[in-house]
């Protein structure tokens, strides 16, 4: 069997056509996902392999995507950290972190003790999917899940991630230290259950400025990426190592500082920028997923824009970021098959 396009995409290899995933491909947009929620909550839905299996396949089946992404959350990890999550839908956390006595409570869990079940449902994936979709395996990057342990859950100003960067930087260090920790073994073990992608999200990476960014960030994202490769050394296996930062366009070059192989991106800039300020690593994105409200026409237009930006080489499309709850899932299928007449190209 060749190897599959959304691999080869994020090695930089010529591709027959550009592979597309959803960011949140699985999910509340869906009636079929929304069926199984009825039954199910959504913490239930992320610790039971079998369902965990199931709604990671839902997306697949119905818009014939090119990857598949585990389906769980990047806040699994926290009670193997001391810290209990609940959502209604919002995450809210049993305590928040911020002082220096809160982050030596914290432990670094064992990703097989402490998150056996994700573990176990990409396993059962791995046995389930068609082997021209390929597994991606994911946990939140350093920043962003520090973010969620200091705030006690969402957030609109930031104000106590911020105030413990500037105010007690070695608290903040010493928190990031332990989340690069957590993650890395959490990604290492994926990989090693079967995983073929790590991907980290920084979704609040955007917070920062760039000198923040390169101190608070950047090094404890790389940290967890260099756990991903010696997992994948040690198997003998090649992962693309997929960084998402939103808001990173003011330190674009930084991501490609990181370890990431490939870097995904919100719709803020275009791709073709990306390229020139990223040599030699892949893209992913980075359609605006509002977009997707639109009429089909309008998606095919803007999906064409994005393909036109982004070249023929090192690109896997996807949205700039989670698709949205009001999404009607036909315009998730109108995107997918855009993407894949308009990207249809003759290889060598
Ligand atoms: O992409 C996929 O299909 C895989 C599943 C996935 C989920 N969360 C499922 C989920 C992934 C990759 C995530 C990542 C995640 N989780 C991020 C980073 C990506 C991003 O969107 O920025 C963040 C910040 C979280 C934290 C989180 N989880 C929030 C803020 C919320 C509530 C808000 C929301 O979007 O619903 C969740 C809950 C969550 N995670 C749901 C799903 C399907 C909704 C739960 C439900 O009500 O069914």
């Amino acid at each position: 069997m060749p190897e599959p396009l959304f691999l080869r995409a994020c090695r930089g290899a010529a591709v027959e056509r550009t592979p597309v995933w959803i960011m949140r491909q699985a999910g509340r947009y869906l009636p079929e996902y929304r069926a199984l929620r009825e039954q199910h909550d959504f913490l239930t839905s992320c610790r039971t392999p079998e369902l965990a299996c199931e709604i990671t396949l839902q997306p697949v089946r119905r818009l014939g995507v090119d990857a598949a992404i585990l389906f769980s959350d990047i806040l699994v990890p926290l009670p193997g950290m001391g810290v209990d999550v609940t959502f209604s839908p919002g995450p809210q956390l049993s305590r928040t972190v911020r002082s220096a006595g809160d982050v030596a409570a914290l432990r670094i869990p064992d990703a097989e003790e402490s998150t056996p079940y994700v573990l176990e449902a990409i396993r059962l994936l791995r046995a389930e999917l068609d082997p021209a979709v390929p597994l991606i395996g994911f946990a939140g990057a350093p920043f962003t899940m520090a973010t969620y342990l200091v705030e006690g859950g969402g957030s609109k100003s930031f104000a106590a991630v911020k105030q413990l960067l500037f105010a007690a930087p070695e608290t903040a260090h010493a928190l990031l230290a332990t989340c690069a920790e957590t993650v890395g073994r959490l990604l290492a073990a994926e990989v090693r259950a079967g995983a073929q992608a790590a991907m980290l999200f920084d979704t609040w990476a955007g917070l920062l400025g760039p000198d923040d960014y390169r101190a608070f960030a950047l090094p404890y994202v790389a940290r967890a990426f260099r756990a991903v490769a010696e997992a994948a050394a040690t198997l003998e296996v090649d992962v693309p190592r997929i960084y998402y930062a939103g808001g990173a366009w003011g330190w674009l070059e930084e991501c490609g500082g990181t370890g990431a192989t490939v870097v995904g991106l919100d719709w803020r800039s275009s791709l073709a920028t990306a390229r020139a300020r990223l040599p030699g690593l892949a893209l992913q994105g980075n359609l605006d997923p509002a977009v997707l409200l639109g009429p089909p026409a309008l998606i095919r237009e803007r999906a064409a824009r994005v393909l036109e930006d982004a070249g023929p080489r090192g690109h896997v499309f996807n949205l700039g970021h989670g698709i949205l709850p009001m999404t009607p899932p036909d315009h998730a299928r109108v995107l997918v098959d855009v993407v894949h007449e308009r990207s249809a190209r003759r290889i060598a």
